[in-house]
């Protein structure tokens, strides 16, 4: 997967520029808050569906203008395609693949496919569950089109569940059948979700494992595991419908407490991803370096299994991670992702761009 060029309209303090990339090392140069991140924030949207800092869209329109508009060019092995997104300040937006409007994020999404790698990501293993359920989210709705519509649906009944468990009378017989019908419809998608989690985390843990022994000179082994929130149960089974009978007796055997709560307590959305480090969590017991190293792990092997399953690698946007690694991991990062396209924000650090093979500089929202 290559990216060609974008053109960003209005977004963020970018009036109007474009931007055309090569293979290998690109590196966006400039002072601070010229809009480096907003360029690279910018050609994420077309990997997600989002942005990455931030829900509300038209936080990212211009303040001076009424709409956003985002383009970038990229090929992958079977064509060179277009993708453009359009944002109003109502929060509408309209998403286009090489000119046809498309109105469904689950065909927006895996199109165009990025690993990105912020400095955020650097504590991805102390942080709560919430960011590592967001890492597999965004990881794997980009290479399994089914998990994007798992999640849509699963969330459109779990909000349907909250607002009903912080009714009044939510305890009432009437009430009770419809818990019952959405315990049903839930438990379908809450096993989907966990069987294709699972297997990822399967194929992480394999990766991560490989990258922490060469990291550390085989002195140190990792290990991950999806967590489901009732673990002691899920373990005995491994079949999706016999997963699904669990999740429809947790989702009523314990409605008493959940309307007492007025919150749902089970389901995918409390689920963790288990990361041990030599036998111990990591989450508990890993130095700030080991936290470190197990993060570039997971980046790298987030591209890695997007590359099995696609056939070719995403593309890396780093966002100032250089700066923030120590040079022994920046130096371990890099030489695994020399065959790959790399677009990278940078600044001041020339040492760090001596191996670019094009430097793009933006000066007050515009590439020069
Ligand atoms: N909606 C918006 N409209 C206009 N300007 C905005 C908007 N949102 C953010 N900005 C501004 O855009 C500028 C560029 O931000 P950006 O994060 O892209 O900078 P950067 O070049 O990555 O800087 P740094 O090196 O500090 O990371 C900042 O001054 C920011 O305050
Ligand atoms: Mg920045």
């Amino acid at each position: 997967m290559k990216l060609i060029g974008c053109e960003i309209k209005n977004f963020r303090n970018i009036a109007e520029t474009s931007a055309s990339f090569c293979d290998g090392i690109n590196v966006i140069n400039g002072d601070n808050a010229q809009g480096k991140t907003s360029i690279l924030e910018a050609v994420y949207v077309f990997a997600r569906g989002r942005s990455f800092r931030t829900n509300k869209e038209s936080e990212f329109i211009n303040f001076t203008a009424e709409s956003a508009k985002i383009s970038i060019e990229y090929e992958d092995k079977r064509r060179v395609s277009n993708m453009t997104a359009e944002y109003d300040r109502k929060d509408r937006r309209k998403l286009f693949k090489n000119g046809v409007r498309i109105l469904k994020t689950s065909e927006f999404i895996g199109n165009f496919r990025a690993v990105l790698f912020t400095p955020d990501h650097l504590s991805l293993i102390k942080d709560a569950a919430s960011e590592r359920r967001l890492f597999l989210d965004i990881a794997m709705a980009q290479i399994t089109p089914s998990y994007v519509s798992y999640t849509k649906k699963y969330n459109a009944l779990l909000s349907e569940r909250s607002a009903l468990l912080k009714n009044p009378n939510a305890g009432s017989a009437e009430n009770s059948v419809l818990f019952e019908t959405l315990a049903e419809q839930m438990a379908q998608y809450a096993a989907n979700i966990t069987r294709l989690r699972e297997k990822y985390c399967a194929k992480l843990s394999e990766k991560v494992s490989g990258y922490i022994e060469e990291m550390s000179g085989n002195k140190e082994n990792a290990e991950l595991k999806y967590e489901v929130c009732f673990t002691d149960d899920i373990r005995q089974v491994n079949d999706t419908k016999q997963i699904a009978k669990l999740y429809y007796r947790k989702f009523l055997e314990n409605l008493d407490r959940e309307i007492y709560f007025k919150t749902s307590l089970y389901g995918p959305q409390k689920d963790d991803i288990d990361i041990k480090l030599n036998g111990n969590s990591s989450r508990k017991f890993c130095s700030q370096g080991q936290q470190r190293s197990l993060a570039l792990a997971l980046k790298l092997a987030e591209g890695d299994i997007s590359y099995e399953v696609t056939g070719e690698y995403p593309v890396y946007l780093l966002d100032d991670v250089l700066g923030e690694l120590d040079g022994r991991r920046s130096e371990f990062f890099m030489s695994h992702l020399t065959d790959k396209q790399i677009i990278m924000t940078c600044c001041d650090a020339p040492e760090k761009i001596k191996n670019a093979d094009k430097i793009i500089t933006v000066e007050n929202g515009k590439v020069l």
